[in-house]
């Protein structure tokens, strides 16, 4: 039976780097995204690109395949799965060939608890925690029976404040609900892990770009590493936790992939200690 990998925002900068990293561990990977378009388009390239790597049979079904779904819709999450098996036909036998499952889409639209309205509160947690446990909800039984991997994308606003409060809460919950389903479902082969990505290189940037040009100059500053992480440091961390063979006792941990952020910081270090060295 095929393997399949499951990612959500699979058309976002992110989801296209693991979707590219996981092809290479599983038979097909599923680009579930609300952009269709976009999910079509990225998933077309990927396609041509490992076709010609791979030299394939015109008779072979694609490797990456596109999937509309606005995850925060509960009824079109519950039709994931049989959509996943049997993706043109919207009808199929059995789930259980899905191996891995990527929570990755997520984003922000508030910046301060000031800013902050109700419904914004609500629109970003829905986003970036409730449709993660809806999810996993969808696919829990596929992944007991492939003894799968679900992988989290959280963020490093999940462990420290750095603004946008509600999006930073539900990455929280989000690394807590990782710990849940690692300790409760462990028992069924099932591994849990987070990423927490610092400032990543992405489309998510250009708004922010666009009122300040030197915005990745500011935030450089404070990477001990002074680089800003890219798409395929994300994807690497993905591949790693999403192998048995590699990261087979590796379960409910959330790995910051943040270019030393979280680690701390050389000014305030140098501050405390009163040593130039930093
Ligand atoms: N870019 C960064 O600096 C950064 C830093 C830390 C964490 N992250 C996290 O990484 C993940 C990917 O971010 P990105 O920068 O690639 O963003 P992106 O905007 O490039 O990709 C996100 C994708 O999610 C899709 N999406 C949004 N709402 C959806 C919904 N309701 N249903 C289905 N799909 C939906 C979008 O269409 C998009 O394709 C997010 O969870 C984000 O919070 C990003």
């Amino acid at each position: 039976m095929p393997s399949i990998a499951v990612i959500t925002g699979g058309a976002g900068d992110i989801g296209r780097a693991i979707a590219v990293r996981l092809a290479e561990s599983h038979d097909r990977v599923v680009l579930v995204d609300i952009n269709e378009a976009k999910a079509n388009e990225v998933a077309a390239a990927l396609n041509s690109k490992s076709d010609k790597t791979h030299q394939k049979e015109s008779n072979d079904s694609d490797k990456f395949i596109p999937l509309l779904c606005d995850i925060t819709d509960p009824t079109q999450v519950t039709k994931l799965p049989r959509k996943v098996l049997s993706p043109d036909e919207d009808s199929g036998s059995d789930p259980a060939t899905v191996h891995t499952l990527i929570n990755n889409a997520g984003a922000t639209w508030s910046d301060s608890l000031h800013q902050m309205t109700p419904n914004t509160w609500k629109r970003e947690t829905a986003l970036n925690l409730d449709a993660s446990y809806l999810l996993f909800h969808a696919f829990a039984d596929s992944l007991k029976r492939t003894r799968g991997s679900v992988i989290n994308i959280a963020s490093v606003n999940g462990l420290a404040v750095f603004g946008n409060p509600a999006y930073s809460a539900a990455k929280a919950g989000l690394i807590h609900l990782t710990r849940s389903i690692a300790v409760e479902y462990g028992k069924y082969g099932i591994r849990a892990n987070a990423v927490a990505p610092g400032t990543v290189r992405t489309a998510v940037w250009e708004e922010r770009m666009r009122a300040n040009p030197k915005v990745f100059e500011e935030v450089t500053q404070w990477y001990p590493l002074k680089r800003v992480v890219e798409p395929a440091d994300v994807a690497n961390a993905v591949a790693f936790l999403a192998s048995r063979e590699l990261a087979g006792a590796v379960s409910g941990v959330c790995l910051p992939v943040d270019c030393g952020l979280m680690a701390g910081q050389g000014v305030v270090a140098g501050s405390f200690s009163q040593c130039g060295d930093y």
